[in-house]
Protein backbone atom coordinates (compact mmCIF):
# COMPACT_ATOMS: atom_id res chain seq x y z
CA UNK A 1 0.00 0.00 0.00
CA UNK A 2 1.13 3.31 -0.96
CA UNK A 3 1.39 6.22 1.01
CA UNK A 4 2.42 10.18 1.06
CA UNK A 5 5.24 10.75 4.07
CA UNK A 6 4.72 14.61 5.07
CA UNK A 7 7.94 16.27 5.97
CA UNK A 8 7.95 19.02 9.03
CA UNK A 9 7.29 22.45 7.96
CA UNK A 10 10.47 24.33 7.12
CA UNK A 11 12.51 21.28 5.93
CA UNK A 12 14.99 22.37 4.33
CA UNK A 13 15.67 20.41 1.16
CA UNK A 14 18.75 20.90 -0.98
CA UNK A 15 21.84 19.77 -2.79
CA UNK A 16 25.53 19.69 -1.55
CA UNK A 17 28.56 19.93 -3.28
CA UNK A 18 32.59 20.70 -2.72
CA UNK A 19 34.84 23.37 -4.09
CA UNK A 20 37.58 21.17 -5.49
CA UNK A 21 35.10 18.78 -6.82
CA UNK A 22 33.41 21.34 -9.24
CA UNK A 23 34.72 25.09 -9.26
CA UNK A 24 37.52 24.50 -12.08
CA UNK A 25 38.85 28.20 -12.38
CA UNK A 26 42.37 26.47 -11.13
CA UNK A 27 44.44 29.78 -12.43
CA UNK A 28 42.55 32.13 -10.00
CA UNK A 29 43.50 30.26 -6.62
CA UNK A 30 46.40 28.65 -4.82
CA UNK A 31 47.50 24.97 -5.43
CA UNK A 32 45.92 22.35 -3.09
CA UNK A 33 46.60 19.07 -1.78
CA UNK A 34 44.46 17.46 -4.36
CA UNK A 35 45.96 18.79 -7.03
CA UNK A 36 49.22 17.41 -6.43
CA UNK A 37 47.63 13.85 -5.78
CA UNK A 38 46.02 14.25 -9.26
CA UNK A 39 49.60 14.44 -10.70
CA UNK A 40 51.07 11.45 -8.51
CA UNK A 41 50.68 8.84 -11.50
CA UNK A 42 48.27 5.54 -10.65
CA UNK A 43 46.30 7.59 -7.72
CA UNK A 44 43.29 9.54 -9.66
CA UNK A 45 41.74 7.61 -12.42
CA UNK A 46 43.15 8.22 -15.91
CA UNK A 47 45.03 11.09 -14.38
CA UNK A 48 41.88 13.75 -14.19
CA UNK A 49 42.20 16.41 -12.28
CA UNK A 50 40.21 19.73 -10.68
CA UNK A 51 41.87 22.72 -13.57
CA UNK A 52 37.77 22.44 -15.01
CA UNK A 53 35.55 20.29 -13.60
CA UNK A 54 32.36 21.76 -13.82
CA UNK A 55 33.74 25.62 -14.33
CA UNK A 56 31.12 26.15 -11.50
CA UNK A 57 33.93 28.89 -11.04
CA UNK A 58 32.52 30.84 -14.04
CA UNK A 59 28.87 29.47 -14.36
CA UNK A 60 27.90 29.75 -10.88
CA UNK A 61 24.72 32.13 -12.35
CA UNK A 62 23.70 29.17 -14.40
CA UNK A 63 23.88 26.67 -11.65
CA UNK A 64 22.06 28.59 -8.85
CA UNK A 65 19.15 29.35 -11.41
CA UNK A 66 19.21 25.94 -12.09
CA UNK A 67 18.95 25.47 -8.22
CA UNK A 68 15.92 27.73 -8.38
CA UNK A 69 14.26 26.40 -11.40
CA UNK A 70 14.21 23.13 -9.20
CA UNK A 71 13.12 24.27 -6.11
CA UNK A 72 15.76 24.06 -3.58
CA UNK A 73 15.42 25.47 -0.49
CA UNK A 74 18.98 25.38 0.49
CA UNK A 75 22.50 24.65 -0.85
CA UNK A 76 25.51 23.54 0.45
CA UNK A 77 28.80 24.06 -0.70
CA UNK A 78 32.68 24.35 0.22
CA UNK A 79 34.91 27.36 0.35
CA UNK A 80 38.29 26.68 -1.17
CA UNK A 81 41.10 27.85 1.30
CA UNK A 82 44.04 28.31 -1.17
CA UNK A 83 41.18 30.91 -3.18
CA UNK A 84 41.08 33.06 -0.52
CA UNK A 85 44.47 32.02 1.37
CA UNK A 86 46.64 31.39 -1.80
CA UNK A 87 49.39 29.95 0.25
CA UNK A 88 47.32 29.43 3.34
CA UNK A 89 48.27 32.37 5.12
CA UNK A 90 49.05 35.29 5.16
CA UNK A 91 47.88 37.21 2.46
CA UNK A 92 44.16 36.85 1.03
CA UNK A 93 43.40 36.25 -2.33
CA UNK A 94 40.19 39.33 -2.81
CA UNK A 95 38.90 37.77 -6.05
CA UNK A 96 38.42 34.74 -4.29
CA UNK A 97 36.34 36.39 -1.04
CA UNK A 98 34.81 38.27 -4.33
CA UNK A 99 33.79 34.82 -5.91
CA UNK A 100 32.05 33.61 -2.42
CA UNK A 101 30.36 36.99 -1.72
CA UNK A 102 28.57 36.82 -5.55
CA UNK A 103 27.79 32.86 -5.15
CA UNK A 104 26.13 33.79 -1.21
CA UNK A 105 24.19 37.29 -2.72
CA UNK A 106 22.92 35.01 -6.12
CA UNK A 107 21.72 32.15 -3.28
CA UNK A 108 20.07 34.82 -1.31
CA UNK A 109 18.38 36.61 -4.26
CA UNK A 110 17.11 32.96 -5.14
CA UNK A 111 15.92 32.35 -1.57
CA UNK A 112 18.24 29.47 -1.12
CA UNK A 113 20.14 29.33 1.98
CA UNK A 114 23.19 28.82 2.14
CA UNK A 115 24.67 26.05 4.26
CA UNK A 116 28.84 26.92 4.14
CA UNK A 117 31.66 24.00 4.39
CA UNK A 118 34.96 25.65 5.28
CA UNK A 119 37.12 22.38 4.68
CA UNK A 120 36.09 19.70 2.39
CA UNK A 121 39.75 18.62 1.71
CA UNK A 122 41.65 21.36 -0.51
CA UNK A 123 44.33 22.13 2.19
CA UNK A 124 46.41 24.35 0.66
CA UNK A 125 49.86 22.85 -0.74
CA UNK A 126 52.31 25.26 0.80
CA UNK A 127 51.02 23.84 4.22
CA UNK A 128 50.90 20.20 3.21
CA UNK A 129 55.11 21.48 2.61
CA UNK A 130 54.95 22.51 6.42
CA UNK A 131 53.80 19.24 7.89
CA UNK A 132 49.83 19.54 6.67
CA UNK A 133 47.37 18.19 9.27
CA UNK A 134 50.20 16.79 10.54
CA UNK A 135 51.61 19.27 12.13
CA UNK A 136 49.65 21.28 15.02
CA UNK A 137 49.84 24.46 13.53
CA UNK A 138 47.96 24.30 10.81
CA UNK A 139 44.94 23.76 13.18
CA UNK A 140 45.76 27.49 14.30
CA UNK A 141 46.32 28.63 10.15
CA UNK A 142 42.28 27.10 10.07
CA UNK A 143 41.26 28.96 12.95
CA UNK A 144 42.65 32.09 10.85
CA UNK A 145 41.30 31.22 7.47
CA UNK A 146 37.74 30.54 9.71
CA UNK A 147 38.05 34.43 10.64
CA UNK A 148 39.02 35.66 7.13
CA UNK A 149 35.93 33.75 5.48
CA UNK A 150 33.17 34.84 9.07
CA UNK A 151 34.70 38.35 8.35
CA UNK A 152 33.39 38.36 5.04
CA UNK A 153 30.21 36.30 4.34
CA UNK A 154 29.13 36.47 8.31
CA UNK A 155 26.48 38.90 7.60
CA UNK A 156 24.42 36.90 5.40
CA UNK A 157 25.79 32.90 5.74
CA UNK A 158 24.23 31.73 9.06
CA UNK A 159 25.02 28.06 8.53
CA UNK A 160 28.63 26.58 8.84
CA UNK A 161 30.12 23.38 8.42
CA UNK A 162 33.55 23.10 10.11
CA UNK A 163 34.61 19.92 8.45
CA UNK A 164 33.66 17.37 5.75
CA UNK A 165 33.94 13.81 6.79
CA UNK A 166 37.39 14.18 8.94
CA UNK A 167 37.39 10.33 9.15
CA UNK A 168 38.25 10.57 5.03
CA UNK A 169 41.05 13.21 5.56
CA UNK A 170 42.61 11.14 8.46
CA UNK A 171 42.49 7.57 7.47
CA UNK A 172 41.68 7.97 3.48
CA UNK A 173 44.60 10.31 2.89
CA UNK A 174 47.12 9.24 5.94
CA UNK A 175 46.62 5.44 6.65
CA UNK A 176 44.93 3.92 3.21
CA UNK A 177 47.07 6.34 0.71
CA UNK A 178 43.61 6.78 -1.32
CA UNK A 179 43.09 10.84 -0.76
CA UNK A 180 45.44 13.47 -0.89
CA UNK A 181 48.12 13.83 0.36
CA UNK A 182 48.76 9.31 0.05
CA UNK A 183 50.61 8.72 2.99
CA UNK A 184 49.77 4.61 4.94
CA UNK A 185 50.73 5.65 8.29
CA UNK A 186 48.47 5.02 11.50
CA UNK A 187 50.01 7.13 14.19
CA UNK A 188 50.31 10.07 11.35
CA UNK A 189 46.73 9.32 10.71
CA UNK A 190 45.55 9.76 14.51
CA UNK A 191 47.67 12.62 15.04
CA UNK A 192 46.22 14.55 11.28
CA UNK A 193 42.41 13.21 12.88
CA UNK A 194 43.20 15.06 16.68
CA UNK A 195 44.36 17.97 14.81
CA UNK A 196 41.31 18.36 12.40
CA UNK A 197 38.87 17.84 15.80
CA UNK A 198 41.42 21.02 17.39
CA UNK A 199 40.75 23.09 14.18
CA UNK A 200 37.17 22.65 14.58
CA UNK A 201 37.07 23.65 18.23
CA UNK A 202 39.08 26.38 17.61
CA UNK A 203 36.95 27.91 14.89
CA UNK A 204 33.85 27.53 16.82
CA UNK A 205 33.90 30.92 18.71
CA UNK A 206 35.48 32.53 16.00
CA UNK A 207 32.66 31.77 13.46
CA UNK A 208 30.02 32.60 16.58
CA UNK A 209 32.01 36.08 16.84
CA UNK A 210 31.71 36.57 13.31
CA UNK A 211 28.23 35.72 12.06
CA UNK A 212 25.36 36.43 14.68
CA UNK A 213 22.86 33.64 15.85
CA UNK A 214 25.58 31.15 13.68
CA UNK A 215 24.21 27.45 13.58
CA UNK A 216 27.41 26.02 13.53
CA UNK A 217 28.38 21.90 13.36
CA UNK A 218 30.51 19.70 11.78
CA UNK A 219 29.65 16.83 9.07
CA UNK A 220 30.71 13.30 9.85
CA UNK A 221 30.62 10.45 7.56
CA UNK A 222 29.24 7.64 9.57
CA UNK A 223 27.61 4.17 9.16
CA UNK A 224 25.89 1.69 10.72
CA UNK A 225 27.94 -1.36 11.84
CA UNK A 226 26.77 -5.13 11.13
CA UNK A 227 28.33 -7.95 12.74
CA UNK A 228 28.45 -10.37 9.92
CA UNK A 229 27.36 -13.59 12.21
CA UNK A 230 26.14 -13.35 15.57
CA UNK A 231 29.31 -14.62 16.78
CA UNK A 232 31.50 -13.00 19.34
CA UNK A 233 33.96 -12.30 17.03
CA UNK A 234 32.35 -10.94 14.94
CA UNK A 235 30.11 -8.93 17.24
CA UNK A 236 33.77 -7.61 18.70
CA UNK A 237 34.77 -6.96 15.05
CA UNK A 238 31.41 -4.61 14.42
CA UNK A 239 32.32 -3.16 17.90
CA UNK A 240 35.96 -2.10 16.48
CA UNK A 241 35.08 -0.73 13.47
CA UNK A 242 32.54 0.96 14.86
CA UNK A 243 34.77 2.78 17.18
CA UNK A 244 36.73 3.36 14.33
CA UNK A 245 34.39 4.84 12.13
CA UNK A 246 32.16 6.56 13.95
CA UNK A 247 33.39 6.70 17.53
CA UNK A 248 36.38 8.04 17.36
CA UNK A 249 34.67 11.37 16.14
CA UNK A 250 31.09 11.51 17.59
CA UNK A 251 32.65 10.91 21.06
CA UNK A 252 35.32 13.78 21.05
CA UNK A 253 33.10 16.08 20.13
CA UNK A 254 29.96 15.18 22.01
CA UNK A 255 31.54 13.75 25.05
CA UNK A 256 35.08 14.86 25.09
CA UNK A 257 36.65 12.25 25.16
CA UNK A 258 38.20 8.91 22.87
CA UNK A 259 36.33 5.82 22.53
CA UNK A 260 38.46 3.88 25.66
CA UNK A 261 38.27 1.06 24.13
CA UNK A 262 40.10 2.06 20.76
CA UNK A 263 42.54 3.92 22.61
CA UNK A 264 43.67 0.65 24.28
CA UNK A 265 43.82 -0.98 20.69
CA UNK A 266 46.16 1.84 19.53
CA UNK A 267 48.41 1.95 22.44
CA UNK A 268 51.78 3.47 21.88
CA UNK A 269 50.66 4.83 18.08
CA UNK A 270 47.90 7.12 19.84
CA UNK A 271 47.67 10.90 18.96
CA UNK A 272 49.64 13.82 21.02
CA UNK A 273 47.23 15.53 22.99
CA UNK A 274 47.56 18.98 24.81
CA UNK A 275 45.53 19.66 28.30
CA UNK A 276 43.07 21.48 26.90
CA UNK A 277 42.31 20.26 23.47
CA UNK A 278 39.63 17.89 24.82
CA UNK A 279 37.80 21.44 26.21
CA UNK A 280 38.10 22.84 23.12
CA UNK A 281 36.78 20.13 21.19
CA UNK A 282 33.94 19.46 23.06
CA UNK A 283 32.50 23.26 22.56
CA UNK A 284 28.97 22.85 21.83
CA UNK A 285 27.73 22.58 18.36
CA UNK A 286 24.13 23.79 17.01
CA UNK A 287 23.86 20.84 14.90
CA UNK A 288 25.55 17.38 13.41
CA UNK A 289 25.72 17.12 9.99
CA UNK A 290 25.30 13.45 8.84
CA UNK A 291 26.90 11.89 5.02
CA UNK A 292 25.16 8.52 4.80
CA UNK A 293 25.77 6.44 2.26
CA UNK A 294 25.56 2.91 2.87
CA UNK A 295 26.10 0.34 6.08
CA UNK A 296 29.42 -1.80 6.90
CA UNK A 297 29.03 -5.73 7.47
CA UNK A 298 31.82 -6.86 9.25
CA UNK A 299 33.94 -9.91 10.07
CA UNK A 300 36.20 -10.88 11.90
CA UNK A 301 39.92 -11.31 10.02
CA UNK A 302 43.08 -12.08 12.07
CA UNK A 303 46.08 -10.68 9.66
CA UNK A 304 43.90 -7.78 8.43
CA UNK A 305 43.66 -3.94 9.87
CA UNK A 306 42.39 -4.32 13.21
CA UNK A 307 41.53 -7.90 12.63
CA UNK A 308 38.12 -7.04 10.64
CA UNK A 309 37.33 -7.13 7.30
CA UNK A 310 33.94 -5.69 5.44
CA UNK A 311 32.17 -8.46 3.35
CA UNK A 312 29.82 -7.76 0.69
CA UNK A 313 26.08 -9.32 1.52
CA UNK A 314 23.60 -10.02 -1.42
CA UNK A 315 22.13 -7.19 -2.37
CA UNK A 316 21.60 -3.97 -4.05
CA UNK A 317 24.77 -2.38 -5.12
CA UNK A 318 25.40 1.32 -6.67
CA UNK A 319 28.07 2.07 -9.39
CA UNK A 320 30.95 2.31 -6.20
CA UNK A 321 29.99 -0.44 -5.28
CA UNK A 322 28.16 0.39 -2.02
CA UNK A 323 25.37 -1.81 -0.93
CA UNK A 324 21.93 0.09 -1.14
CA UNK A 325 20.78 -0.13 2.27
CA UNK A 326 17.73 2.90 3.30
CA UNK A 327 17.22 1.35 6.44
CA UNK A 328 20.09 2.21 8.02
CA UNK A 329 19.46 5.58 7.73
CA UNK A 330 16.39 5.34 10.46
CA UNK A 331 19.09 3.12 12.02
CA UNK A 332 21.63 5.54 12.42
CA UNK A 333 19.57 9.28 12.83
CA UNK A 334 17.64 7.03 15.79
CA UNK A 335 21.31 5.76 17.55
CA UNK A 336 23.13 9.20 16.97
CA UNK A 337 19.74 11.13 18.93
CA UNK A 338 19.93 8.36 21.84
CA UNK A 339 23.81 8.68 22.19
CA UNK A 340 24.89 11.51 21.58
CA UNK A 341 21.49 13.91 22.06
CA UNK A 342 22.48 16.54 18.72
CA UNK A 343 20.42 19.73 19.08
CA UNK A 344 19.84 19.12 15.31
CA UNK A 345 20.78 16.71 12.56
CA UNK A 346 21.01 17.34 9.18
CA UNK A 347 21.54 15.04 6.27
CA UNK A 348 24.54 16.73 4.91
CA UNK A 349 25.07 13.74 2.06
CA UNK A 350 23.23 11.18 0.50
CA UNK A 351 23.05 9.73 -3.12
CA UNK A 352 24.45 7.08 -5.29
CA UNK A 353 26.43 7.24 -8.72
CA UNK A 354 24.85 5.08 -11.42
CA UNK A 355 25.66 4.50 -15.08
CA UNK A 356 23.78 7.62 -16.71
CA UNK A 357 23.36 7.78 -20.01
CA UNK A 358 22.61 10.80 -22.00
CA UNK A 359 19.87 10.00 -24.17
CA UNK A 360 20.33 12.17 -28.19
CA UNK A 361 17.10 14.01 -26.45
CA UNK A 362 19.14 15.53 -24.00
CA UNK A 363 17.15 13.12 -21.04
CA UNK A 364 19.07 10.72 -18.53
CA UNK A 365 16.31 8.10 -17.30
CA UNK A 366 18.14 7.46 -13.88
CA UNK A 367 15.78 5.08 -12.36
CA UNK A 368 17.87 3.52 -9.80
CA UNK A 369 18.67 7.04 -8.48
CA UNK A 370 15.23 8.01 -8.08
CA UNK A 371 14.42 4.61 -6.58
CA UNK A 372 17.22 5.22 -3.96
CA UNK A 373 16.41 8.88 -3.41
CA UNK A 374 12.82 8.03 -2.31
CA UNK A 375 13.43 5.05 -0.40
CA UNK A 376 16.32 7.44 1.49
CA UNK A 377 13.77 9.88 2.13
CA UNK A 378 11.09 7.92 3.39
CA UNK A 379 13.69 6.05 5.79
CA UNK A 380 14.83 9.65 7.27
CA UNK A 381 10.99 10.29 7.51
CA UNK A 382 10.29 7.45 9.75
CA UNK A 383 13.34 8.29 11.69
CA UNK A 384 11.74 12.29 12.46
CA UNK A 385 8.75 10.02 13.36
CA UNK A 386 10.50 8.34 15.74
CA UNK A 387 12.06 11.40 17.21
CA UNK A 388 15.00 11.94 15.68
CA UNK A 389 15.93 16.00 15.29
CA UNK A 390 16.03 15.96 11.34
CA UNK A 391 15.79 19.64 10.32
CA UNK A 392 17.06 18.96 6.43
CA UNK A 393 18.46 16.74 3.60
CA UNK A 394 21.29 17.75 0.87
CA UNK A 395 21.58 15.41 -1.64
CA UNK A 396 24.88 14.61 -3.00
CA UNK A 397 25.17 15.31 -4.96
CA UNK A 398 23.74 19.16 -7.66
CA UNK A 399 25.60 17.77 -10.72
CA UNK A 400 28.32 15.44 -11.43
CA UNK A 401 31.76 15.95 -10.59
CA UNK A 402 35.06 15.11 -9.99
CA UNK A 403 34.94 11.87 -7.84
CA UNK A 404 38.07 12.19 -6.10
CA UNK A 405 40.38 8.68 -7.24
CA UNK A 406 37.59 8.27 -9.35
CA UNK A 407 38.29 11.21 -11.58
CA UNK A 408 35.22 12.06 -13.86
CA UNK A 409 34.16 8.04 -13.54
CA UNK A 410 31.58 7.99 -11.17
CA UNK A 411 28.66 10.09 -11.92
CA UNK A 412 26.46 11.36 -8.32
CA UNK A 413 24.13 14.32 -9.82
CA UNK A 414 20.77 14.66 -10.28
CA UNK A 415 22.03 16.80 -13.00
CA UNK A 416 23.79 15.22 -15.71
CA UNK A 417 27.13 17.11 -17.04
CA UNK A 418 28.62 16.22 -19.94
CA UNK A 419 32.36 16.98 -19.72
CA UNK A 420 33.00 18.15 -23.25
CA UNK A 421 30.32 21.43 -23.60
CA UNK A 422 30.30 21.67 -19.98
CA UNK A 423 26.52 21.66 -20.59
CA UNK A 424 24.11 20.49 -17.72
CA UNK A 425 21.18 18.25 -18.37
CA UNK A 426 18.55 18.00 -15.23
CA UNK A 427 18.30 13.59 -14.97
CA UNK A 428 14.50 11.92 -13.99
CA UNK A 429 16.14 12.18 -10.42
CA UNK A 430 16.08 16.23 -10.46
CA UNK A 431 12.49 16.22 -11.55
CA UNK A 432 11.68 13.48 -8.94
CA UNK A 433 13.81 15.83 -6.39
CA UNK A 434 11.38 19.24 -7.37
CA UNK A 435 8.24 17.57 -6.74
CA UNK A 436 9.02 16.17 -3.58
CA UNK A 437 10.28 19.58 -2.34
CA UNK A 438 6.98 21.07 -3.88
CA UNK A 439 4.91 19.06 -2.02
CA UNK A 440 6.99 18.90 1.18
CA UNK A 441 6.11 14.72 1.00
CA UNK A 442 7.37 11.54 -0.76
CA UNK A 443 5.33 8.97 -1.65
CA UNK A 444 6.51 5.42 -0.37
C1 LIG B 1 31.69 11.78 0.34
C2 LIG B 1 32.33 13.11 0.04
C3 LIG B 1 31.82 13.78 -1.19
C4 LIG B 1 31.53 12.80 -2.30
C5 LIG B 1 30.69 11.65 -1.82
C6 LIG B 1 30.33 10.64 -2.86
O1 LIG B 1 32.58 10.99 1.05
O2 LIG B 1 32.15 13.99 1.12
O3 LIG B 1 32.74 14.77 -1.56
O4 LIG B 1 32.69 12.41 -2.91
O5 LIG B 1 31.36 11.00 -0.76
Amino acid sequence: MSSVLEFPQGFLWGTATASFQIEGGIEERGRCIWDDFCRWPGKVFEGHTGDVADDHYHLYRDDVALMAELGMKAYRFSISWPRILPEGKGEVNTKGLDFYNRLVDTLLEHEIIPFVTLYHWDLPSALQRLGGWAARDTAYRYADYAGVVVKSLGDRVHHWITHNEPWVVAFAGNLFGAHAPGWEDLPLALQVAHHLLLSHGLAIPILRDGSRGAHIGITLNLSPVHPATSKVEDVAAAERQDGFFNRWFLEPVFKGRYPEDMWAIYGYQVPRIAPEDMRIIQRPIDFLGVNYYTRAVIQHSPSKFLDLEQIYPEGEYTAMHWEVYPQGLTELLLRLTKDYAPQALYITENGCACEDELTPDGQVHDSKRVAYLRAHFAAAHQAITQGAPLKGYFVWSLMDNFEWAFGYSRRFGIVYVDYSSLKRYPKDSAKFYASVIAQNAVKS
